[in-house]
């Protein structure tokens, strides 16, 4: 999705716009620019402002810099996810006015864009862009009056969407506005530098401390401070917060891509998880006072989950967690189809909203949507200060650290863990689990790091697996249960970054319709971690086996029950059965990841994928 930087300080603005905008490549984008604001620039005397844009890789725009140097402490950069017009040069933010002395760069959808070009052509403008963008930059300086803050305040109020947006104008070269309307943006306060970006990873360089904007503040940015404003022009007093995370967070580590630097530290992050919510009195139990958990809880009859993508894929497994532990009808829904589909709600409800980025468009309307209904609104997000996380009413982070990679995995395993602690504790409350069956499972989740650790230091018989499979152009993961969900995680994760074609069955379905597709070039994995329906698992994988798949098995270490049928056994430590799945995507993850490399693409920006998708 696309990304904003913005500079105003005393260094030379480009590099330090250029290296942030680095920082939110893996945000995914097909082109990058930079505005500078400057004294001298080609116009030979007084502030100028020039453009340098490029299609392609930041390198694109880097060249271009490095030839037509461009100086000045301030200015806004921009990495592009084409949504209306194609990637290309002139389609690159940041857009200006006609005469270029106002520049805009832009997140998100201007919806009325077609309208307000039809007025903005009649009053003589000549479009250059096939962008939605550049009517801002039009409309700015059509209400230009001699102040660049009214005139954006104008165009606030004839714009419909989503957006960030921040703005430079040549006449006013001492400050940058900024806005945000469901659209994320951040602002690094720094000592005699104010920055903004569209989340916090480029700001840490600089500084730690941040302002969060809230839908329809303004912020004007100048070398020494940072003013707030509401529509209106009436001042706000807002404080900065830490941000904890420091800067090697943000960087590989040594690891060749972000994503297989996240997959290992799965282990460390489910302990960050689960360690701040595991309380021993008497003995351990689990402690949910952030999102008040309470007796109050008995009174729900329902729960709600909400999500989209790897999100609602650990939603699936919630569901399955919840109804087993705690008892509960439980409905789960992607939030693209929640949000249209007229849901009916009831104010005892209880909904769960999980999003990584806690700034997905289509989760951040469902939650709006329910909130409005009156139920419990809880958050499980890992960004601490996030869009999500400022609107719901509760939030439980995931302690996973900063993801990168496009292809979510740490988050994942994280937000399983906070959904089994929710099922725990709820089970418990509802007396379906006893405390002795609490505690079994507390310390199961105890023990899974050092297991998740064991199980990635062999990783290397998923890579020669990789590497005898990884041409193949066609993936079933199946599975029963806990392992249906993991296996929906499983292929998307393939899809994703291998682009191979990739499906997930639930494996009993497999035989009413799916199977037809089944031939010699089809690689079958299935996950098979519920003994229980081992009988039903293996009569599955003979079905497959005999239309001529390759099947790899994954399954407890210490099982042999599938080894004649499966072509392939990749076992995991053992657990509990019901939390298998924290442990069962982690193979998954890396047969992805390999496939991907072997197959000579970028895991960490897979083609056409965004990070966080903050628009419809
Ligand atoms: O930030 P969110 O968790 O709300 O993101 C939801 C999805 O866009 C995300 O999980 C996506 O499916 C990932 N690329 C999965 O790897």
């Amino acid at each position: 999705m696309c990304g904003i930087v913005g500079y105003i300080g005393e260094e030379e603005a480009t590099p330090v716009l250029v290296n942030a905008l680095k920082k939110l490549e893996y945000r995914g984008y097909d082109s990058a620019g930079i505005a500078i604001l400057g004294p001298g620039n080609e116009a030979g005397a007084g502030h100028s402002l020039v453009v340098r844009k490029a299609k392609g890789a930041l390198k694109n725009l880097e060249q271009r810099i490095a030839t037509e140097i461009i100086r000045g402490t301030s200015g806004i950069g921009h990495t592009r996810w084409a949504t209306h017009g194609e990637p290309s040069d002139v389609n690159s933010h940041p857009h200006t006015n006609v005469s270029g002395k106002i520049a805009v760069v832009h997140n998100g959808i201007i919806e009325n864009h077609a309208k307000l070009k039809e007025m903005l052509r009649e009053s003589g403008v000549t479009f250059k862009s096939q962008t939605d963008t550049e009517v801002v930059a039009h409309l700015v300086d059509y209400f230009y009056k001699g102040d660049l803050f009214e005139a954006v305040r104008a165009t606030l109020d004839r714009i419909e969407g989503a957006y960030a947006l921040a703005f430079v104008c040549e006449n006013e070269p001492e400050r940058i506005i900024a806005v945000r309307k469901d659209a994320p943006l951040v602002i690094g306060a720094g000592k005699g530098e104010n920055l903004i970006a569209s989340d916090v990873t480029p700001l840490l360089e600089y500084t730690r401390d941040v302002y969060y904007l809230n839908d329809g503040e303004i912020a004007v940015l100048y070398r020494d401070r940072v003013e707030f404003f509401d529509r209106e022009a009436r001042p706000i007093e807002k404080k900065t917060s830490r941000v904890e995370w420091d800067v090697s967070a943000a960087e590989k580590g040594g690891y060749e891509h972000f994503m297989l630097k996240e997959i290992h530290e799965q282990p460390k992050a489910l302990a960050d998880t689960l360690r701040a919510r595991i309380k021993t009195y008497a003995t351990k139990t689990i402690n949910l006072e952030e999102i008040g958990f309470d007796a109050s809880w008995a009174q729900a009859s329902r729960v709600v989950i909400s999500a989209c993508g790897t999100a609602w894929h650990a939603g699936v497994v919630g569901k399955y967690a919840l109804e087993r532990f705690a008892r509960i009808p439980v409905d789960v829904d992607v939030a693209s189809e929640f949000r249209y589909r007229d849901p009916i709600y009831d104010p005892k409800d209880i909904f769960i909203i999980i999003s990584q980025s806690g700034e997905t468009a289509d989760t951040l309307a469902a939650m709006r949507m329910a909130k409005k209904s009156g139920a419990r609104i809880i958050a499980i997000t890992n960004v601490v200060g996030s869009t999500l996380a400022r609107e719901a009413d509760l939030v439980m982070y995931t302690w996973a650290g900063p993801e990168i990679a496009v292809a979510s995995t740490k988050a994942f395993t994280t937000q399983l863990m906070c959904v089994y602690l929710i099922a725990l504790k709820f089970g418990h409350l509802r007396k379906v689990i006893d405390d002795a069956e609490l505690a079994k499972n507390i310390e199961a989740l105890e023990g899974l790091p050092a297991l998740a650790e064991r199980l990635l230091a062999q990783k290397e018989d998923i890579q020669r697996f990789a590497a005898r499979q990884f041409h193949k152009t066609k993936a079933f993961f199946m599975g029963r249960l806990f392992d249906y969900a993991v296996s929906l995680e499983s292929a998307l994760k393939l899809k994703e970054i291998a682009y191979t074609h990739s499906e997930a069955f639930a494996a009993g379905e497999l035989k009413h319709g799916p199977i037809a597709l089944v031939d010699e070039s089809t690689l079958v994995v299935a996950i098979c971690t519920q003994t229980a329906l081992f009988d039903k698992m293996d009569s599955n994988i003979k079905e497959v086996k005999a239309r001529g798949a390759t099947v790899l098995v994954i399954t407890w270490e210490d099982e042999k029950y599938f080894d004649s049928a499966a072509d392939e056994v990749f076992r995991i430590p053992r657990t509990l059965d019901p939390l298998s799945p924290m442990l069962s995507v982690i193979p998954s993850q890396l047969y992805a990841y390999y496939c991907s490399v072997m197959r000579g693409n970028d895991p960490d920006k897979p083609r056409n994928l965004a990070k966080s998708v903050t628009v419809e």
